[in-house]
């Protein structure tokens, strides 16, 4: 499968390539690209759910990340890499959410949508990757259930900073140490394609992490990231949903460039295993 090509003119306005992808129903909608003229902010209300029809439409059906040491099994491995498909998808339309909801009004509001653009279109590869790659194993997208957890969030995110806080500093972050650890499993397991699928998301993930903490030291004031972030942080979202398997602040730190908020972070998450510590396995906090 191809972006799909505009036909008519090169040019088509943000708000018309926003909806496209947004609500449009078909998987082929979602890899809408075109050049984008700016001009005036449209005001547009968040739909309750993204545009689904057909095999990617949502559904209530939980299913379990495959363990580990089944992931050698090929419909497993399609699982996981399904699993991570999911999140691209989720990840294109809440973009395009992005560009709809949030006004601009000035250049430096259409620079910060520029940079959502550029990551929206960067997801749209990674997807466009892990379809190609279930299509080798002999899978299609959508032969699992697809969840929207993650655009649930999206109506707590009133403006660009709640925003940038959960997309980019939260779950963007948390597939930094996501990325880097399934490319060494993949990679151990001898899977070299999928392995350098995750790293070439893992390498585009550090940019679009690095965006979002970007215009967050710009909004900040006189707070610290580490405080404007938190502040930012709708509820019950915290700190800890930023971390993945393997937590890795090496790789967050060459994203945030900031050692004040990683240090934060590394202590963040000594509390949380504290306060939660019970005995019970923490795998229900990947999501
Ligand atoms: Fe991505
Ligand atoms: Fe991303």
């Amino acid at each position: 499968m191809q972006p799909r090509p505009l036909e008519n003119s090169d040019k088509i306005n943000y708000f018309e390539l926003g909806r496209m992808i947004l609500e449009g129903e078909n998987l082929s909608d979602k890899f809408f690209t075109a050049h984008v003229e700016w001009g005036e902010w449209k005001e547009k209300t968040l739909p309750r759910l993204p545009g689904r029809s057909g095999r990617i439409g949502f559904s209530d059906k939980q299913v379990k990340f495959p363990k580990m040491n089944c992931l050698h099994e090929v419909e497993k491995k399609a699982l996981a890499i399904h699993s991570f498909a999911n999140h691209e998808l989720l990840a294109i339309e809440m973009m395009a959410a992005a560009l709809l909801i949030y006004p601009h009004y000035t250049d430096e509001d259409v620079r910060f949508k520029k940079g959502i653009l550029s990551s929206l279109k960067d997801e749209q590869k990674h997807l466009l990757l892990y379809i190609g790659r279930l299509n080798q194993l002999g899978f299609e997208f959508g032969d699992f259930p697809l969840n929207d957890f993650f655009w649930r969030q999206m109506e707590k995110l009133k403006n660009m900073a709640h925003y940038s806080s959960v997309m980019a500093l939260t779950f963007e972050a948390a597939n930094l140490d996501f990325a880097q650890y399934y490319a060494k499993v993949f990679k151990q397991m001898g899977d070299e394609e999928t392995a350098s699928i995750l790293e070439t998301v893992l390498e585009d993930e550090i940019g679009h992490v690095a965006f979002g903490a970007h215009w967050m030291k710009k909004w900040k004031g006189d707070k610290s990231l580490w405080d404007y972030y938190q502040a930012s942080l709708p509820w019950p979202i915290t700190p800890a949903r930023s971390k993945g398997i393997g937590f890795d602040p090496q790789l967050h730190q060459r994203a945030v460039n900031d050692p004040h908020f990683i240090l934060q972070l590394c202590e963040f998450d000594d509390q949380f295993h504290i306060t939660k510590r019970s005995g019970k396995s923490h795998e229900g906090d990947k999501s």
